[in-house]
């Protein structure tokens, strides 16, 4: 492995927890001796802990069918029931739950016994429909709190939600609507996005709309709240006003327990290529992880804490660490309906001065777009109430990760960067704030009760210092049960690498650092052969955006007659820079500028500056796109684009 590349290894700035810290933190070092000790015992303990079960389990994990897993099988409990009434019986009912910000600036409090009344409602409205258990229900919705109602009030009911983003095409719903055969949409008028009112209820009279025979036939109802204002199609006999059948409905409904293995969501991943995974979630082992990670890893303290994840809940962050968690936890939360960016800059550090946000969640894609405009914006808040930062969806380079914690966290606040998927259901790599010494740019360690390793093509330990395959080795309460209605892709794409060791492939690249610590490295398929010798995308995406010219930049791979593979670089240069400076000049600074941080073999090839990126709606780089372009390609499917037009620009500029 001599011929492999350290840079992102060189990274040698720690930052150990401070004192105060330490002293308040919610967890410490013996969670993992404990979890060491008897590991499902330990899980065992978590989920008696923080959970309310109807009916106490006896059986932990059952392994009998891998990789088909079951945990706590014999307990009954209810999500919704964990998530709300729970709160309200302990006398929390009066501690407000839903911080809620509209994009225009509208707002809403929500208490523990409010939202608990609402979906009480909902629940009975939904029974009243005939929607019961196992029948799958789709929420197509704003960033509102009559979303997480919507998703808790199917939970009470033993129902299986699948939440559709709201960004996506009314055809992406209808795929989603029909491979579940939903039975109700819960949808609203219309959100408000970056300064106008985007309408959601036309894409679902779309999705439902020309219906031949089929699954699409499933759907009997759909439930619309009123939010945009914007003018709606109707359908009698189909659709409901929300505010005409919840608050009609009656506001007592006891939560019936349901087995832990029931489903409690199915999610599509937006998946690169083919037909979207609906990856299947169920009950008790899902929520366990989801609250004993929310409360470990972002150290909330439901007390005092105002907790903000800035995901949406079209995705799984959404749903483990804005809806389940959060929730199950008793935290207070800030629920932002709209775009950074709107109708300014500053707009979410405006939000976490005005809401006191102590514990702060987002993407290292949104910490990069902020580091562009520079530090003057945030720096102009107050935000002293900061104390926890975390990172979620991609690598964060070190570089923004030193931003974040000096920008956002003013030197003070400790940084959890947190690898998980869709599948994982909830975090397994990642710091925790008063026990870890910090690496910026590693996610380093597998959360208390998890084991991961990084393995080569066989499924062999790498051994510190080295690179290869990251995956997991042993089953985990939150872990994905499947992939809706077919099982055999379920064992095929996940299982099938490492058959005889029983491992779980995660898809990721990572490497061991010398003290055994995690770093990802991006997908394996953004990981580089040139001239034999491994390079990865995120690695030389580092480099770049360590220069000071550089806003962002996506590397891909290209193929290349004589290396085997070349690297190509789409980089996105701050203003001033480009104001200063010819493109060309800049290219090829950037280019030496790699050459002298990892070495002239990850020099890229080719550096075309552009204005934008291909990003998919959760913010994803889209390298297949880039690869096209950098192969002279006709430019592939481009349908889960945030923004379908981005390529046409990029191919402009790149000839
Ligand atoms: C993929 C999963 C987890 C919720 C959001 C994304 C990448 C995620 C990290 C991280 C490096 C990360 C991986 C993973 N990823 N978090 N902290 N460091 N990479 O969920 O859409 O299912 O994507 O995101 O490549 O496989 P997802």
């Amino acid at each position: 492995m001599s011929s492999q590349i350290d840079h992102l290894l060189n990274e040698t700035r720690h930052f150990a927890p401070s004192r105060e810290f330490v002293a308040q933190a919610v967890a410490g070092a013996d969670l993992y001796d404990r979890a060491k000790v008897d590991r499902e015992g330990f899980w065992a303990e978590q989920a008696r802990e923080l959970l309310h079960w109807h009916k106490p389990f006896t059986e932990v994990l059952d392994w009998s069918n891998p990789p088909f897993a079951q945990w706590f099988a014999d307990g009954e409990l209810n999500v919704s029931y964990n998530c709300l009434d729970r709160h309200v019986e302990a006398g929390n009912g009066d501690r407000v739950a839903l911080l809620w910000e509209g994009e225009p600036g509208d707002d809403r409090r929500v208490t523990y016994a409010e939202l608990t009344d609402e979906v009480k409602r909902l629940a009975n409205v939904l029974e009243g429909l005939g929607i019961g258990h196992g029948d799958r229900v789709a929420i197509y919705m704003p960033m509102i709190p009559e979303a997480v109602a919507a998703m808790l009030a199917v939970a009470r009911v033993g129902a299986i939600h699948s939440v559709v983003f709201g960004g996506f095409s009314a055809d992406s719903l209808r795929a989603r609507i029909d491979d579940a055969g939903a039975r109700l949409v819960i949808t609203a008028d219309g959100g408000w996005r970056k300064g106008k009112v985007s309408p959601l209820k036309p894409a679902v009279d779309q999705a439902l709309a020309d219906r031949g025979s089929g699954p699409q036939e499933s759907v009997e109802h759909v439930i619309v709240v009123k939010r945009g204002e914007n003018e709606v199609a109707w359908v009698e006999g189909r659709d409901l006003w929300w505010h005409d059948v919840v608050p009609a409905a009656s506001a007592d409904h006891t939560a019936q327990p349901f087995p832990a293995e029931n489903p409690l969501f199915i999610l599509y991943t937006s998946g690169t290529t083919g037909k979207p995974k609906g990856i299947l979630h169920t009950s008790g082992g899902y929520l366990t992880q989801a609250t004993f990670t929310n409360r470990v890893v972002h150290d909330i303290h439901p007390e005092t804490d105002v907790y903000w994840c800035t995901a949406d809940i079209g995705w799984i962050t959404g749903h483990s660490y804005v809806t389940y968690g959060p929730l199950a936890n008793g935290a207070t939360q800030v629920l932002y309906e709209g775009t950074p960016e709107t109708p300014h800059p500053g707009r979410w550090w405006e939000v976490i001065e005005k809401y006191g946000v102590s514990v702060f969640y987002t993407a290292p894609t949104a910490i990069r777009s902020f580091m562009k405009l520079g530090r003057q914006i945030p720096q102009s808040f107050d935000l002293s109430s900061v104390r926890v930062l975390g990172s979620v969806g991609e690598p964060i380079n070190p570089e923004a990760w030193v931003w974040y914690r000096d920008v956002i966290g003013e030197d003070r606040a400790p940084i959890v960067d947190t690898w998980w998927q869709t599948e994982t259901g909830a975090i397994m790599i990642s710091a925790l704030p008063g026990v870890t010494v910090t690496k910026p740019g590693a996610a380093q360690v597998a959360v208390p009760g998890i084991s991961v390793d990084v393995v080569d093509e066989a499924g062999e330990h790498v051994g510190t210092g080295n690179g290869g395959l990251l995956v997991i080795t042993e089953p985990w309460p939150s872990m994905l049960r499947g992939i809706w209605g077919d099982p055999e892709r379920f064992v095929e794409t996940y299982w099938e690498k490492f058959a005889d060791k029983g491992f779980y492939f995660a898809g990721d690249g990572a490497r061991l650092d010398e003290d055994g610590d995690v770093w990802l490295m991006g997908r394996v398929d953004d990981v580089m052969n040139v001239s034999g010798h491994r390079l990865s995308t995120a690695e030389i995406e580092s480099s770049l955006v360590a220069h000071e010219a550089t806003a962002e930049a996506a590397v891909v791979g290209a193929s290349d007659e004589t290396t085997g593979q070349a690297v190509v670089a789409f980089v996105i240069l701050k203003e001033s820079f480009l104001k200063a400076h010819t493109p060309d000049g800049l290219a090829a600074q950037l280019r030496s500028w790699v050459g002298e941080q990892i070495g002239p073999i990850a020099r890229p090839r080719d550096i075309y500056i552009v204005s934008e990126l291909p990003k998919t709606r959760s913010g994803k780089i889209m390298r297949r796109l880039l690869r096209d372009v950098a192969e002279g390609r006709e430019v592939g499917d481009t349908t889960t684009l945030a923004d379908t037009a981005v390529m046409s620009v990029i191919s402009a500029q790149v000839k």
